[in-house]
């Protein structure tokens, strides 16, 4: 019943924004896929882009392939896991509870190690080499710098991997 709404409203008001010119593309936020294919069932303007979750802890393979077959640009947030929230529980694959915040996990920094980079490099790169657009926000210039700095050095399939294999399906955006 949102989602019908949600597309409506998306079709509708929206739409004519686009028609009169006063935007160019549209684009929504925390939709899963069942949300995008009611959508994409009513609308008339498709969605450029789905703003989600998106970090190894929170890999959403379904949702990647989804978005990338039906040419919608994936939007990655809290790329480093909100790491002034406190870190969840995590569900670990083996069973166990790990309450390991993202930047600090040793898998991350081992990458981040071999490759002379930090562990919000690694994870900034992990998004561009799954092909996923990533918003990046800090207070401070010189991680502004460093997180721009990322374009020089390349992640195996292998370390894509590992870092997927993190994957314990944890938000921390509730
Ligand atoms: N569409 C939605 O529903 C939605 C939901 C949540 C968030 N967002 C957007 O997504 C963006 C980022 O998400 P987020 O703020 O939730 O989480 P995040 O990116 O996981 O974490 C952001 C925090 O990481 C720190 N940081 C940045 N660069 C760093 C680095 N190189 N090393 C260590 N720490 C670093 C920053 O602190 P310092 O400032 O101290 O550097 C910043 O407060 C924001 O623009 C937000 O508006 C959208």
């Amino acid at each position: 019943m949102v989602g019908r709404m949600i597309g409506t409203l998306f079709c509708q008001r929206d739409g004519e924004a686009v028609d009169e010119g006063l935007v160019k593309s549209m684009g929504v936020s925390n939709f899963n896929v069942s949300q995008l294919e009611r959508l994409l069932s009513v609308c008339r303007i498709k969605p450029a882009a789905n703003q989600v979750e998106l970090h190894p802890y929170l890999t959403q393979p379904e949702l990647v392939e989804y978005c990338k077959s039906k040419g919608i640009v994936l939007i990655a947030y809290s790329p480093f896991g909100c790491p002034a929230l406190p870190c969840p529980a995590l569900p670990c694959p083996s069973g166990e509870n790990s309450p390991v915040p993202l930047l600090e996990n040793p898998a991350v920094k081992e990458i981040a190690q071999k490759h002379g980079k930090t562990s919000a490099q690694v994870l900034i790169r992990f998004h561009i080499q799954r092909g996923i657009t990533t918003i990046l926000k800090s207070n401070l210039l010189a991680r502004i710098v460093e997180n721009a700095e990322v374009y020089n050095f390349h992640l195996t399939r292998k370390k894509i991997q590992t870092l997927e294999g993190l994957d314990c399906n944890t938000r921390f955006i509730k």
